[in-house]
């Protein structure tokens, strides 16, 4: 596969992100032989469906913008804009400089593979020297693929540093996903840490307090009166790398239960070692992931 192919070029300092996104229900649903098929919708959407999962991206820019499945049109949260909803994004700064956020919008899209059992696509962006100091020198390539007979779809990302290009910090990069607020609501980052979580809306002003740190809040007013009084800080759902093998968010509500669950088969590719606090859930029903980097709390 490319991750292969990368890596065997000499001199690149290539970064490869690998993720396996599952979603399971308890009814077993219809579609396992069906082939993988690719559906573009006007000219900026594609669509990756094995008959199971759609899952809609943007072109060129690679962003998720819905998950279909068992029925349900998006299991992301369409109140949100398009551009957040399901992203990668990194977190860096030129050497003395301020931090700058990057979405990592593709410019390009390129289909990779497209037969009967797989398809995988690829959203790119290269960089070009002009760009110095404002775009991180980092050629982008994020992929999405779509196996046959999968509950769920896999995505990584290649990032490329070619020699000579300027330095830099590169302090974070993820993929998030903002799943359906008031579907998901109960959350699972270990066997004993899990719990049905208040809503985003309880930590907007009026309804929250800020603590020592914007990220802690007192819940002084929520939709719920259950989580009055309660603390939320999205550092109390956070994992160190090595544990980080399954976790996610189950629906409650009337509809049937439904999990939006991340599987990372390997740690080997994040730099932060064993010990660094590599991801995290906060009440945003919000999948994040940090890769390589990441500025949460924990040794680096
Ligand atoms: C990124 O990390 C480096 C090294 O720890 C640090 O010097 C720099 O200030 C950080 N950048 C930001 C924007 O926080
Ligand atoms: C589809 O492409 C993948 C990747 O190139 C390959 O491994 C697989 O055998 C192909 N399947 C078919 C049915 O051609």
């Amino acid at each position: 596969m490319s991750i292969v192919e990368m890596m065997a070029k000499p001199m690149f300092w290539v970064s490869c992100i690998c993720w396996v996104l599952l979603l399971m229900v308890m009814t077993l649903v219809a579609g396992e032989g069906v082939g993988v098929q690719l559906h573009y919708r006007g000219q900026h959407y594609v669509i990756i469906d094995n008959g199971l999962v759609q899952v809609t991206l943007s072109v060129p820019e690679g962003m998720v913008t819905g998950v279909k499945y068992n029925g349900i049109d998006n299991l992301l949260e369409t109140e949100n804009t398009e551009i957040n909803r399901g992203y990668y994004d990194l977190y860096w700064n030129t050497p003395g400089g301020s931090g700058i956020l990057d979405k990592m919008k593709g410019t390009n899209f390129k289909v990779i593979v497209q037969n009967e059992t797989q398809v995988e696509v690829s959203f790119t962006r290269t960089w070009k020297s002009f760009q110095q100091g404002h775009v991180v020198p980092l050629n982008i390539d994020k992929r999405f693929v779509m196996l046959q007979g999968s509950h769920g779809f896999y995505t990584y990302s290649i990032l490329e540093h070619l020699q000579g290009w300027p330095d830099f910090n590169l302090n974070q990069t993820r993929i998030v996903f903002k799943l359906n607020k008031q579907m998901f609501r109960y959350m699972a980052i270990s066997d004993t840490r899990q719990r049905r979580m208040p809503l985003p809306d309880d930590r907007s002003t009026g309804r929250a307090q800020a603590l020592a740190f914007p990220e802690a809040v007192l819940l002084t007013d929520p939709v719920e009166p259950e989580f009055k009084g309660q603390v939320d800080d999205k550092y109390q759902y956070s994992c160190t790398n090595e544990e980080i093998k399954v976790h996610g968010w189950v629906s409650t509500g009337s509809g049937p239960s439904l999990g939006f669950w991340q599987i990372t088969p390997s740690f080997e590719f994040r730099s932060g070692g064993p010990l660094k606090a590599g991801t995290h859930l906060s009440c945003w029903s919000y999948l994040s992931f940090c890769v390589l980097q990441c500025s949460l709390h924990g040794p680096k």
